[in-house]
């Protein structure tokens, strides 16, 4: 390890030009000198010192309590006598000055302040030491591993980076830009999806860094979480390339979940289960509130991820199947790859908490998922009803529905409940297909190399 004094004489070691040649020229006694330069400020004003060699001069007769007096204090103004000096010569004195403060607070920093936060993690971690929620383990050591799906999960997030800016949306400005390219109702469709998700994926992100980060309390979901977080800027950054490309009006669409009714009451159903965990004074610990965490964690992932999204990408991707939006179609592929993973990884976690806790898995709380999920199903029904007042790309409203009610049967199983709705199918198997995406393997294989590459540090 290079001490701090190589660190300051190593010019490579600082960006700014001014301040390369400050450190340049000076060997680190005389850095120390203009700290304690710095912290004789008021000492240099009472004897009407007019140079920095006085000033270093003066801090030479400092004692170790002028120093530490001058490390608590508030960043030294320019000295009133510095008036007659130039305004290069009082940069500088002033760079200096600050430069000299900011060493002298760290030769007097106490570390008991902010190491007093940790006490209670003084312990190596073990595996038995993890918990879901409520841990009293250090959160700060990832390892030794316990959710290895998690892990997993988070690994295979980075595998399958990409950006919105790779897809080419040439073929969909000019199929929207003419007057005959599209329908109607295939413009509502095109318009409503991107109104609905362009805020729908910021609603998913302030829920995970706001509400359920500090609450979940192992470091392999919480490192699998801000993944989540980046992919969901990813997919708030997609729909507005989208809307960007095709010269949307952006108030139009960015207000729609403010103003069209079926996209409103689908925002507002998860905000209410952000609202109570955002509060920075919410804390699990109690039945509960740690009910109140579980039935956030099935709203987003189960009811908002897991059922409030599919109406609409099987919208646009049923319009991709058919050449139409062949650009937005796959940005909408890549997010939904993507929304699947953050499905799985939230349903891991639901099922995780109850093995950890089955006391809140009773009935009532039973009772309750079922109902939400029952809601959110029947508002996405009606997003369906008010996105497709006709037939449109080989669908309805009345095919909808029953894919819905076949995708609601599958988030009440993956979390321990019984279906709700006998005897649906799926109408658009095609759905599951895309989903997983295999064709495009080798896509996303290509994109990790040329990541690496691209993400290269040069030092030329
Ligand atoms: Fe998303
Ligand atoms: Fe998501």
């Amino acid at each position: 390890m290079i001490s701090w004094d190589e660190f300051h004489d190593d010019p490579t070691n600082l960006d700014a030009d001014s301040n390369k040649q400050q450190t340049r020229s000076q060997p680190a006694q005389a850095a120390r000198s203009i700290a304690a330069a710095s912290a004789a400020a008021p000492r240099i004003s009472e004897q009407a010192a007019h140079s920095y060699a006085d000033a270093v001069a003066a801090a030479k007769t400092m004692t170790a309590m002028d120093m530490a007096a001058a490390a608590e204090a508030p960043v030294a103004e320019p000295a009133a006598d510095e008036s007659g000096l130039g305004s290069d010569a009082k940069a500088e004195a002033n760079n200096q000055r600050v430069m000299a403060q900011a060493q002298a607070q760290l030769e007097n920093l106490d570390v008991t302040a902010g190491m007093a936060e940790l006490d209670e993690w003084t312990d190596r971690v073990s595996v038995d030491d993890k918990r879901m929620i409520n841990c009293r383990a250090d959160l700060n050591q990832l390892v030794p591993f316990k959710y290895d799906w998690a892990w997993q999960k988070y690994l295979d997030g980075c595998a399958n980076h990409w950006m919105p800016q790779e897809i080419n949306m040439n073929a969909d400005i000019a199929l929207w830009k003419n007057p005959n390219g599209l329908t109607a109702d295939e413009r509502l469709i095109v318009k409503r999806n991107l109104g609905f998700f362009s805020t729908a994926d910021s609603l998913v992100a302030n829920n995970l860094v706001l509400a359920i980060y500090r609450l979940i309390t192992n470091p392999e979901c919480r490192q699998y979480i801000l993944r989540q977080a980046f992919e969901e800027a990813i997919h708030t950054h997609a729909y507005q390339y989208c809307i960007e490309s095709l010269g949307m009006d952006e108030g139009e669409i960015f207000n729609m979940y403010h103003e069209i009714p079926s996209v409103a009451k689908k925002a507002s159903w998860g905000l209410k289960y952000t609202q109570e965990l955002s509060d920075p004074n919410f804390t699990t610990g109690t039945p509960e509130t740690d009910k109140a965490l579980l039935k956030n964690l099935i709203a987003f992932y189960c009811c908002l991820e897991g059922i409030f999204f599919y109406c609409g990408f099987t919208q646009i991707l049923s319009m991709g199947r058919r050449n139409k939006m062949t650009g937005t179609s796959e940005q909408f592929q890549y997010i939904l790859r993507d929304e699947s993973m953050h499905l799985n990884f939230g349903i891991d976690m639901i099922n995780q908490i109850k093995i950890e806790n089955p006391h809140l898995w009773d009935d009532a709380m039973k009772r309750e998922a079922t109902q939400m999920i029952l809601q959110a199903t029947q508002l996405e029904i009606e997003y369906a009803r008010d996105t497709m007042p006709r037939g449109v790309l080989g669908m309805n409203a009345v095919m909808m529905e029953e894919y819905l009610q076949f995708i609601a049967n599958r988030r009440l199983v993956q979390i321990g409940l019984p279906e709700q709705f006998k005897g649906v199918k799926n109408p658009f198997p095609w759905m599951s297909e895309i989903m997983d995406l295999r064709k495009e393997k080798n896509f996303f294989e290509t994109r990790v190399i040329e990541y690496q590459t691209g993400g290269a540090l040069s030092w030329d």
